[in-house]
């Protein structure tokens, strides 16, 4: 029998996550065919034609996979009645001296929609954490606690897996109300909030131009300019460029969440103040279309602007200047991209 499974992960959880769960099919009765989902992939969808089961596993960023993840899904072949299992992996961290979990929010209903509708009977959907990498905004674990969020995270695969591999149900993600909120927060977030954040990201004085982070990037969304790495709005917000650095050069500008934050409240604050003679309707709808408009604005023509300034080696240092300079990098030990 074959198995096959195709993973998405930024720092290494989910490529870690999916060594256990192919660790539970053992050969000779299976065969596990183990592959990363990248843009850079030259044939998608090899292998799965003639795979007995398909686990697809990828991590939970703004309660959503990843837009790589999510197109790849989307272009899944059509199989019906062939079975596929999805696994999402989340975020944990330890706050005054309690683990706590992640949340995927509407990550695995959506992707399970989405194959539900080309086809695919889904046999199992799961939910696991494993340690915060979201290095961006916040300081990920300390290295004391990562022994027991690895291991929680390992736990909650094992019985995944095992419950998969033995024919039983493999739901462990529970449907919560505030699942709706969730989804529009994903929408949003894979519009918007990954561009937003990648307009954000400046690489230091420090930086080798190694090229490593463009070379790695899931998304191929780091370009090479001058020697130095240049984001665009493709990033999907995976958090490996800036935790991979050999020489941490990668941090969130202080000074350019200034600019885009500004920016983007004076734009809603016009797109409502702004006086509009189009009777009730049209004065709401011209509104909505201010609001989309600015950001789209913002993104294709202030963002490329401000990231050429923080290029300009006389302002690279204050354009530098980050909130998360001493935080600490997390990827997976094991995971070398
Ligand atoms: C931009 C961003 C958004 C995230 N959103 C969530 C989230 O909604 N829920 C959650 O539990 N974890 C969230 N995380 C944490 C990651 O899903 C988590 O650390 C995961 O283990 C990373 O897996 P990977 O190493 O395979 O990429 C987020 C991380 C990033 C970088
Ligand atoms: S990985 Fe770091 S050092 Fe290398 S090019 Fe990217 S930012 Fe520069
Ligand atoms: S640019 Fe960085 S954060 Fe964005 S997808 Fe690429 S590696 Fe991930």
């Amino acid at each position: 029998m074959k198995l096959c499974i195709r993973t998405y992960t930024g720092t290494g959880n989910t490529a870690r996550a999916s060594a256990i769960v192919a660790a539970q099919f053992p050969a000779p009765t299976w065969t596990v065919d183990t592959r990363l989902v990248t843009k850079a992939m030259a044939d998608p969808y090899q292998g799965i034609a003639d795979c007995d089961l398909l686990i697809v596993a990828f991590s939970s960023l703004g309660f959503s996979a990843s837009l790589t993840m999510i197109q790849w899904i989307r272009t899944l072949p059509r199989r019906p009645g062939a079975k596929l299992a999805l696994l999402c992996v989340c975020g944990s961290e330890n706050r005054k001296g309690k683990y706590s979990g992640g949340w995927s929010g509407d990550a695995l209903f959506s992707a399970a929609r989405i194959v539900a509708r080309r086809g695919w009977e889904i046999v199992g959907l799961s939910e696991a954490s494993y340690p915060l990498n979201w290095t961006e905004m916040s300081n990920p674990p300390e290295e004391q606690h990562l022994p027991v969020l690895l291991e929680k995270g390992d736990h909650e695969v094992r019985s995944f897996s095992a419950a998969l591999a033995g024919g039983s149900p493999a739901r462990f993600v529970a449907e919560t109300a505030t699942r709706k909120s969730a989804q529009l927060v994903a929408v949003m977030f894979r519009l918007f909030g990954r561009r937003a954040l990648a307009a954000l990201f400046v690489s230091d004085n420090s930086c080798t131009s190694c090229g490593l982070c463009a070379r790695s990037c899931p998304a191929q969304a780091i370009r090479m300019r001058s020697a130095r790495p240049v984001w665009s709005g493709r990033c999907d917000s995976c958090n490996r460029c800036i935790n991979i650095c050999p020489s941490r050069s990668i941090v969130t500008s202080n000074l350019l969440m200034y600019a885009h934050s500004t920016i983007a409240v004076a734009l809603a604050i016009a797109a409502f103040a702004i006086p509009l003679a189009l009777g009730p309707v049209g004065t709401v709808l011209a509104r909505i279309a201010l609001l989309l408009i600015g950001p789209v604005l913002q993104f294709a023509f202030l963002a490329p602007v401000l990231s050429w300034l923080s290029r300009i080696p006389a302002l690279r240092k204050i354009f530098s200047r980050s909130f998360m300079r001493n935080y600490r990098r997390y990827r997976e030990a094991r995971f070398m991209p």
